[in-house]
């Protein structure tokens, strides 16, 4: 059965531009509700922790370089059914296949810098989760 529980990162594109008001009243108009927020920075060893699954693939260096190159913004998320439907409000990876009103849609420049993270499973939402808040900060 689906947790209620999902995790996102607005990518340091979204921050750069700007876009860190518009995306997280998206996700609120959306029936999201903040559990926790922090405003960070990935260093490339964190980063490469972070998508270490991804490790083998062609453009994990690229990734890892994208993902510390400027703040982020980490964000546990509750809704019923919170990964699928947080996966449908961002929208495809790449922004020139996400459906039209969606978050990438509207705020993704390319598949790298591509606005935001979502959780693909119950599983990582909680692995994600916990790499960046410790319990006692997830209210
Ligand atoms: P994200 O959902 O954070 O998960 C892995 C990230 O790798 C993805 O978003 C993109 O930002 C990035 N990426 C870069 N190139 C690709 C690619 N060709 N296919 C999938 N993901 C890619």
């Amino acid at each position: 059965m689906a947790t209620n529980i999902t995790f996102t990162m607005l990518k340091p594109d979204a921050v750069e531009n700007n876009y860190i008001g518009a995306i997280l009243q998206k996700i609120n108009e959306a029936g999201f509700r903040v559990k926790a927020m922090k405003y960070t920075r990935l260093s490339t060893e964190t980063a490469g922790q972070f998508y270490a699954v991804h490790a083998a693939r062609p453009f994990y260096n690229d990734l890892v370089s994208y993902m510390s190159s400027g703040p982020i913004v980490a964000v546990i998320l509750e809704k019923e059914n919170a990964v699928a439907d947080f996966r449908d409000l961002i929208g495809a990876t790449d922004p020139a296949k996400a459906a039209p009103g969606t978050i990438r849609a509207l705020f993704a420049k390319s598949i790298e810098a591509n606005a935001v993270h979502g959780s693909d499973s119950d599983e990582n939402a909680a692995i994600e989760g916990s790499f960046f808040f410790s319990a006692l900060e997830q209210f």
